[in-house]
């Protein structure tokens, strides 16, 4: 996206010189479904942004607008909506009303939207216009928070007005993304590390074309399973607040205590955060040798145990296996659609685009979209 074209735009429309924020959608290495239950995830930002252009206007109205989809949203900001409107517009406003909730003053704004993040795909599109809008409101009023408290909004945001019970993972590397690196992040602590990626990795990310809409139940329903899995630990330890707490120990010891299907969630979660913290330390190792164990054992995981991958996710896990250059993939964030993300040698990363495309293609009838990436850097102001 050239900034000068979504400036030149914003003058077309509101006749206005903007300000610019740029935020990125991410993708996960490993940590999946771990961030709602106080656990450990490693995400990195990549070059997939969502742009917001701002100028403020003199009455007390918040017109927000979009490159992507017609219309105009207009708000009178003292009179805000207090519940979702079912319209895109819902990532901004969603801010907008969190920000006022928090005693946060908004000037009256014109913003214009531009999403480069695939929507649907897994890659964080909301939490990439949150972030921007976020930052772009905020700025208005010449206010500066500290990065990590704009993700806590951001999720609030999507968690109270959206409707999505989503964790801190998008909205934390989407504000604090560092190129070069993945981010490992404590979700309990919002302590972070960032990790450094081995030089000569691609991150090749591999889009199914199947949406998946985290709005709905599958999301909220995992969840749902998490709480009642603390429910039943909590009773033979107080201290577990969280799957966080859970051991391995107390995780093998009670199989047999609580339904199937709850035990599987939890045990997917425990061992995950092993894996992510093990993956940290393989990464900055350059072990790739076991990133690649970790990132297979965390699929199959999230695909047996869990139970949000898809059979569309696995042909592309299994598509990558044996090409050259590949050093471990995995399905990356929500599921139930989505990419995947490969760990691919750089000489080797453009060959294994295209072989990975024919393969999945003969496999399910379907073009993926296939981009090589690398990490980013987190949301900032452009012009
Ligand atoms: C979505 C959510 C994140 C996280 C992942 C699964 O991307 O937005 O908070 O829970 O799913 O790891």
């Amino acid at each position: 996206m050239q900034v000068s074209e979504l400036a030149r735009r914003f003058e077309e429309i509101f006749g206005q010189r903007p300000r610019i924020y740029r935020a990125p959608g991410r993708v996960n290495l490993i940590g999946e479904h771990t961030d709602y239950n106080d656990g450990f995830v490693m995400p990195a930002a990549v070059g997939f942004s969502a742009y917001v252009a701002v100028a403020p206007r003199p009455d007390r109205r918040l017109a927000i607008r979009s490159e992507q989809f017609p219309g105009t949203f207009e708000f009178d900001l003292d009179h805000l909506p207090q519940q979702r409107t079912g319209a895109w517009c819902d990532y901004v406003l969603g801010v907008a009303v969190v920000l006022r909730q928090h005693g946060h003053q908004l000037a009256g704004s014109n913003l214009l939207v531009h999403g480069e993040v695939p929507i649907g795909a897994g890659l964080s599109s909301s939490a990439s216009v949150e972030v921007a809008s976020a930052l772009a409101l905020l700025s208005l009023q010449e206010t500066q928070l500290p990065l990590p408290e704009v993700a806590r909004l951001c999720r609030q945001a999507e968690n109270s007005f959206v409707g999505a019970r989503v964790g801190i993972m998008d909205q934390f590397v989407s504000c604090l993304g560092k190129a070069g690196h993945a981010i490992l992040l404590d979700c309990r602590s919002l302590a972070f590390e960032p990790v450094p990626i081995p030089a000569g990795l691609e991150l090749v990310v591999c889009n199914t074309m199947v949406k998946h809409d985290l709005a709905t139940g599958a999301y909220n329903t995992r969840r749902a399973e998490c709480e009642e899995g603390v429910r039943h630990f909590a009773r033979w330890n107080p201290a577990v607040r969280a799957l966080r707490d859970v051991t391995p120990d107390l995780l093998s010891q009670h199989d047999r205590d609580m339904p199937t299907t709850i035990w599987k969630r939890c045990c997917h979660v425990v061992r995950e955060n092993q894996r992510t913290t093990d993956a940290a330390r393989a990464l900055a190792g350059g072990d790739l040798e076991r990133i690649r164990q970790l990132m297979r054992d965390a699929h199959r995981s999230l695909r047996d145990l869990y139970e949000v991958s898809c059979p569309e996710l696995d042909a592309m896990v299994e598509a990558a296996e044996g090409l050259p250059g590949f050093c471990g993939g995995r399905m990356t964030g929500g599921g139930f659609g989505g990419c995947t993300i490969n760990l691919v040698r750089r000489e080797n990363a453009s060959d294994f685009a295209v072989k990975i495309a024919e393969r999945f293609r003969r496999a399910t009838g379907i073009s993926p979209q296939v981009d090589c990436c690398s990490a980013e850097d987190g949301a900032a102001r452009l012009a």
